[in-house]
């Protein structure tokens, strides 16, 4: 499936971009590391990948039609985590695209709709001696072809033809933050969860801790009451929620 550039880069400040679409490629992250521009911001698009990464080591299953996209900057102070600040604006730009309330957010930073996970963010660091880039990469289910049980996709609306759109909503959204940064984003992620006030349970490393999901911390980290006045934050783990796919 090609894609539209002129609808992927409608409204946007072009002295800040390069885009660079692929019908193919392994990882668009991984793209983003071996190549430099000179623009603030390289954002890089393919149709289909052959070796999507998921968070922790897992592998992201990227057939032709959905969204892969990285988008890489110099990494620099911002006033939130760049993880969690993606999470909002990506779940605001599909609830815009496809008119429904009914997205939300899942700690650390998945996307889900319908109790399924249909969309996911791997952040990446690249040190270099004068520099870190940063590479925030994107991957949102557009269709799949085959599905487990817990992954979830907008096959229904129509969401393959309406891919450039989504992913110029996610850019304009995200020259914004670079730009201006995100207020009020911990009320802003705290209304999108969706397991606000709910009972869950956090893995990390062999452990599984069980508590009350008090919200997010200024780090961006999950905060969980295990008992009254024990209150434990994570900054990485797994989130298991009753009635909630759990992968
Ligand atoms: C997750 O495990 O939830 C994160 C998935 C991130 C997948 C995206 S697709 C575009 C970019 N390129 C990759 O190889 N991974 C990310």
């Amino acid at each position: 499936m090609q894609f539209n550039e002129e609808i992927i880069l409608k409204g946007l400040n072009l002295a800040n971009f390069e885009l660079k679409t692929h019908q193919l490629i392994d990882s668009t992250n991984d793209e983003c590391k071996r190549i430099s521009s000179n623009k603030d911001i390289l954002v890089i698009t393919a149709d289909k990948q052959t070796m999507g990464k998921g968070r922790k080591g897992k592998k992201w299953h990227s057939p032709e039609g959905n969204i892969s996209l990285s988008i890489a900057f110099a990494d620099r102070e911002f006033d939130l985590p760049i993880s969690i600040a993606t999470g909002i604006l990506v779940k605001d730009a599909l609830t815009e695209v496809f008119n429904l309330d009914s997205i939300k957010l899942k700690w650390p930073n998945d996307l889900v709709f319908e109790k399924k996970k249909i969309g996911g963010i791997l952040v990446e660091k690249e040190v270099f001696s004068n520099y870190t880039k940063a590479i925030v990469g994107i991957g949102i289910n557009l269709e799949l072809d085959k599905k487990e049980s817990w992954w979830g996709d907008f096959g229904d609306l129509n969401g393959k033809n309406l891919r450039d759109k989504i992913i110029n909503k996610i850019l304009v959204k995200f020259e914004a933050l670079f730009r201006d940064g995100l207020n009020d984003w911990k009320n802003l992620w705290n209304q999108s969860c969706i397991h606000n006030d709910a009972i869950i349970s956090v893995a990390r490393n062999d452990e599984i801790i069980k508590g009350k999901y008090l919200g997010i911390n200024d780090s961006g980290e999950l905060l969980l009451e295990k008992k009254i006045g024990e209150i434990i934050s994570f900054s990485s783990g797994e989130v298991s929620i009753k009635g909630i796919y759990n992968k």
